[in-house]
């Protein structure tokens, strides 16, 4: 286990508590949020990031948002969940989760509209539960799966934060560093630093240090020269959304390693929950890229490191295509190409199980 709690619900409080992620690696400060207004802010400005904790944070939001709810009637309340899932929905556009976590909440209510408001608001926040326990379930089978990818002693490059920060779990691409590490397997991982924010640096080698996994830090455009020098087996990545034909929106930056690693004939693994895939996308070319303020790229390190009023490209996200892709690991299994038979067909299995 590890020694933070990312997200949780305080039933004492009826309040979600929050590690918040910008303060670190140097303070460990948690934020108590009983307003959904403050909670969607907090996912904007990357207090909580990484897709599945926005989407467990977004299914808690919708809690916050109608907990103390006066409506009498079910479209009243409706119209209130509705106004509330606008506001956590605008927050960011490309990770999935955040969506698939609201639908599930609206279907939740949908499906009791004939009852008691009071039975309504019990479901939703029984439903955020369950998201949240799920995440818990899901990051543990990516783990396991995952783990036999990867052999004794070798080292695994990862870029941004794909772990337990990144999820009310054990993480995604780090939940198979962590059950390899707990197989005794001494595995070893760089991490990229992950520019223009640092989740690499702040994030990714903080929480591998606190679990006592052996990291080395590099800054992004040291990854061709380490992969060059033979000293990374194979990479593991999170996602942001996967469209149903394996094209894989992460970080930016993401997609340069999968060319990189392609060039140094090394494995690029993703490892992802089901929820990450939008079977409704059919490519990549469809996934909304989110872009983010300029302030990041010309003052990611708390003071300005570019002259005033420099234009700036600053997209947080970028696509690998399918192509790259040596495998998907989800909670189902892990996904090989061609992505868009064996994807439709992890898909189909959840629907028979
Ligand atoms: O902008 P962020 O920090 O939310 O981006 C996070 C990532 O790109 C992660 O790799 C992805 O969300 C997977 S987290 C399990």
């Amino acid at each position: 286990m590890t020694p933070f709690t990312t997200i949780a619900w305080d039933a004492e409080h009826r309040a979600v508590r929050m590690l918040d992620q910008t303060r670190l690696p140097n303070d460990l400060v948690y934020e108590t949020y009983r307003d959904y207004r403050e909670l969607a802010s907090a996912i904007t400005h990357l207090k909580v990031r990484g897709a599945p904790a926005i989407g467990v944070a977004a299914a808690l939001g919708v809690v916050l948002g109608i907990q103390d709810s006066r409506a009498r009637d079910y479209p009243a309340f409706t119209a209130e969940l509705d106004e509330v899932i606008r506001v956590l929905g605008a927050t960011r556009p490309t990770a999935v989760n955040l969506f698939w976590a609201l639908n599930r909440m609206r279907a939740v209510a949908e499906r009791s509209r004939t009852r008691s408001i009071p039975d309504i608001q019990t479901g939703l926040l029984n439903e955020a539960l369950a998201i949240l326990e799920e995440d818990r379930a899901v990051c543990r089978k990516i783990g396991e799966y995952g783990a036999d990818l990867i052999n004794d002693g070798q080292t695994v490059l990862t870029h941004c934060n794909a772990g337990a920060l990144a999820t009310a779990g054990a993480g995604t691409a780090l939940a198979v560093i962590y059950q390899a590490h707990a197989d005794g397997k001494g595995v070893r991982v760089f991490a990229d630093e992950t520019r223009p924010v640092l989740q690499g640096a702040r994030l990714t080698a903080w929480e591998l240090m606190q679990a006592g996994i052996d990291v080395t830090l590099i800054c992004d455009n040291m990854a061709a020269q380490v992969m060059k020098e033979g000293k990374i087996d194979c990479i593991m990545v999170g996602a942001d959304r996967i469209a149903a034909n394996g094209d894989v929106a992460n970080k930016i930056g993401t997609y340069g390693v999968a060319v990189l690693a392609q060039a140094h004939h090394i494995p690029f693994y993703v490892a992802a929950p089901f929820s990450t895939i939008d079977l409704s996308i059919p490519t990549g070319a469809g996934i909304p890229i989110e872009e983010r303020n300029p302030v990041e790229v010309t003052n990611g390190f708390g003071k300005p490191t570019a002259p005033d009023g420099v234009k700036v490209y600053n997209p947080a996200f970028d696509v690998t295509p399918a192509r790259l892709v040596s495998g998907i690991i989800t909670e189902r299994g892990i996904a090989r190409t061609p992505y868009a038979e064996s994807l439709a067909s992890l898909a189909r299995e959840e629907k028979r199980g």
